[in-house]
């Protein structure tokens, strides 16, 4: 090897190791090594006492707990879940702000036209939390009492009935959406701000029904405070066994399962992605959180899906078939409401 070529080889060695040493001891390296040293807010974009809620808060508690410090929840509910979402991705990368979200995020791309974000590239994901399906539910006051009885009233009533949702492009909504599909009639749909007030709503019978996840379905169910009607999946939910699957109610399209993962802002260094990817995984193998989900008919992914990789692979995934799911059924930002 000549003089010169070992001259060159060295110089980019010291290159290197120069870079190397500037990036370990940068303001934002150090940050990240760090981290976390003050409060976490992981903002939920729902209205509080819903089922992305219900999941949050179990999951800030242990990840509280593993991370040394306290993650409080913060509502920032509206339009869908894209108000907390936008501010998530306006927040500086961190760590410090979080999001917790579900399919809507994948569906709003096709229902808003006016989003400040990308849906594809504002975010980091750290990782999948749970997954489950869905409950048709009635106000107790209905005089149907089962699933087909309520079918045929719906087609028969269907412009006349009222059907809360979250918000344009939340679960419910595209739930009712999936109903309205497989019964030909659609309903009056009843935007709120998120399925906790719905659900108030229809405890105090001021509308007829909801399409609500099964985490907060099932205790109004089995409590007797609503009526349920399908699972919106073929295999029953163990706590309301009574309650018919869609492909026993002669509805095997009405399928929806839902998903709901954690995210930080896009550009979130490796070193904080990897600490709070281990903090939600310390949470979601915590037997409590596990029975927690059970009782309520919602499980975590499987644990070769915890890797933020897994949970980028299916947000993308999720934002083409949503896509594609709402241009079949002709649903667009102009006709969703
Ligand atoms: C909520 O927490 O209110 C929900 O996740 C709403 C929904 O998407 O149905």
């Amino acid at each position: 090897m000549s003089f010169a070529t070992r001259c060159r080889r060295l110089a980019a060695v010291v290159v290197i190791i120069a870079a190397c040493a500037i990036s370990l001891t940068s303001p934002r390296a150090a940050a990240a090594n760090d981290y976390p040293t003050r409060i976490i807010t992981l903002v939920v974009p729902f209205a509080a006492g819903g089922p992305s809620d219900v999941i949050a808060r179990l999951l800030a508690h242990s990840m509280s707990q593993t991370l040394g410090q306290q993650v409080i929840v913060e509502n920032v509910a509206g339009a869908g879940g894209t108000v907390g979402a936008a501010r998530v991705a306006r927040a500086a990368p961190d760590g410090y702000t979080l999001l917790i979200h579900h399919l809507a995020l994948t569906a709003a791309p096709s229902l808003y036209s006016n989003l400040s974000y990308d849906a594809r590239t504002a975010f980091t994901p750290l990782g999948l939390v749970n997954t489950g399906p869905m409950v048709l539910v009635g106000r107790k006051t209905l005089a149907a009492q089962t699933a087909q009885e309520l079918i045929r009233y719906f087609r028969a009533e269907g412009d006349k009935i009222t059907m809360a949702h979250a918000g344009v492009g939340s679960n419910a909504h595209l739930c009712a959406i999936l109903l309205t599909q497989a019964i030909g009639v659609k309903q009056v749909y009843v935007p709120y701000n998120g399925t906790g007030p719905a659900m108030n709503d229809l405890v105090t019978g001021q509308v007829d029904a909801l399409c609500d996840q099964s985490t907060t379905a099932v205790p109004q169910i089995t409590s007797g405070t609503v009526r349920g009607y399908i699972v919106t999946s073929s295999a029953p939910i163990d706590a309301i066994k009574e309650v018919e699957t869609a492909p026993a109610a002669g509805l095997p399209a009405f399928d929806m399962a839902i998903w709901h993962g954690l995210y930080a802002p896009k550009d979130t260094p490796p070193a904080i992605v990897d600490k709070l990817n281990s903090a939600l995984a310390v949470a979601l193998a915590d037997p409590l959180v596990v029975e927690r989900f059970k009782a309520v008919g919602t499980a975590p992914f499987p644990t070769s899906e915890w890797s933020p990789q897994a949970h980028k692979a299916r947000l993308l995934a999720e934002i083409e078939r949503w896509g594609r799911l709402l241009k079949t059924a002709g649903v667009t930002p102009a006709t969703a409401r």
